[in-house]
């Protein structure tokens, strides 16, 4: 049986970084499938990695046709995924009365229909000690005004993470979510976001995320945080009311 690591949004980003770190660390499997939609840039990414064994598996995850493939490519090989992660996403910004429905509802499609899919789809598939790596996001720690839509997909990718978690923890599989704060990467200009001024000053590098994700989902922990501001998001969402953060969120963000 093969061992392998399974990687979406593994064309850019995170989930590259992802995929090189893994190449890198982990010399006992027998092969890294690589999921995203430009095929031009995972066969860059196969070629910069020769000496391992890349599959590529071009789909749109939001395409049903497309997670029936998976599913079809699994049934047939019966590999032992030893990781799992789900890094496809894409996020826009903007007051929700100024997006079209339909955009909206494309970003919900990727990043909670596709990653939900994915995971099922791969569930049969983990084994003890498997390991599933979710890209969340701080954003989902509290709603924010003029990224709502955004912010609302991540709390869903965070809750099922950590349910998903408790139900797996009987058969040694552990669920880590990943949530970072602003990294460096193609998401702000593809989803034709603007930084803000104090969201650059926390930019982090995908290098950073990825290590410390990998490194907590091997200690087996459910949440992977890299760097003290989304701590801090984090507590001060734990322990403000709800209405006075909303308030500042809105000066903030609109
Ligand atoms: N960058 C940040 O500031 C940040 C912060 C917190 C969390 N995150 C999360 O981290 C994850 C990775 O983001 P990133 O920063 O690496 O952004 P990115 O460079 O834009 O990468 C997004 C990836 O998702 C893939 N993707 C998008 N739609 C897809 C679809 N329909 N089917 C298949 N693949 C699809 C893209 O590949 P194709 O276009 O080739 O399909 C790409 O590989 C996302 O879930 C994002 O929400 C990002």
């Amino acid at each position: 049986m093969k061992h392998i690591a399974l990687i979406t949004g593994a064309s850019s980003g995170i989930g590259k970084e992802f995929v090189l770190q893994i190449a890198a660390a982990y010399s006992s499997l027998d092969e890294i499938w690589v999921l995203a939609r430009r095929l031009s840039e995972l066969q860059k990414l196969k070629a910069e990695l020769s000496k391992k064994q890349i599959r590529i598996l071009p789909l749109d995850l939001s395409q049903d046709m497309d997670l029936e493939a998976l599913e079809k490519y699994l049934k047939d090989e019966q590999p032992c995924i030893r990781l799992l992660v789900n890094s496809a996403g894409c996020g826009k910004s903007g007051p929700i009365a100024e997006q079209g429905w339909r955009d909206a509802c494309r970003m919900l499609d990727v990043n909670c229909r596709a990653l939900t899919a994915v995971t099922m789809i791969c569930l049969p598939y983990l084994r003890k000690k498997s390991r599933v790596i979710q890209m969340d996001s701080g954003a989902a720690f509290l709603p924010q005004p003029g990224f709502a839509i955004y912010a609302a997909s991540k709390s869903y990718v965070f809750s099922f993470d950590q349910a998903l978690g408790a139900e797996l923890k009987g058969r040694g599989i552990t669920v880590t979510s990943v949530s970072p704060g602003p990294v460096d990467t193609e998401f702000f200009h593809r989803g034709g976001i603007t930084i803000s001024p104090w969201k650059k000053i926390f930019l982090a590098k995908p290098e950073k995320i990825v290590r410390k994700a990998l490194f907590d989902a091997e200690a087996g922990k459910n949440l992977s945080i890299y760097g003290c501001s989304i701590q801090l998001v984090r507590l001060t969402a734990k322990l403000l009311p709800q209405k006075l953060l909303l308030g500042i969120m809105r000066r903030m963000l609109l």
